[in-house]
């Protein structure tokens, strides 16, 4: 499996404090926009039962899952609290112009 530096989402379509789902090669991704202005792409289907983490709540740089109110820092993908077990997926990714770019595995 390679990697590749993909296209996300422009800025003008991502305000501050918001996170947009995202699907790439069969994959449900999570793009977050923080409030000082940084970005994180990562997973977005939490590593606890499957729930899409943007239903949930971002507060900072932390997501609370909607199922069971697990929560993750969205730019190191740590579990912070019970029930999570197992961090989160973060890729790679930066702003280029206004467009933010992810490195994403692709290919089988
Ligand atoms: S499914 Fe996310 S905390 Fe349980």
């Amino acid at each position: 499996m390679t990697a590749v530096w993909t296209e996300i989402i422009s800025l003008t379509e991502l305000g501050l404090e918001e996170m947009k789902p995202f699907q790439h090669d069969g994959r449900r991704l999570a793009v977050f926009r923080l409030a000082d202005g940084r970005v994180s792409v990562t997973d977005n289907v939490c590593t606890h039962e499957f729930a899409l983490l943007t239903d949930g709540w971002l507060e900072g740089c932390e997501i609370e899952c909607p199922l069971h109110a697990g929560r993750f820092d969205v730019v190191s993908g740590k579990g912070l609290c019970a029930p999570i077990k197992k961090d989160l997926t973060v890729y790679p990714c930066e702003i280029r112009e206004d467009t933010v770019y992810a490195l994403l595995p692709s290919g089988a």
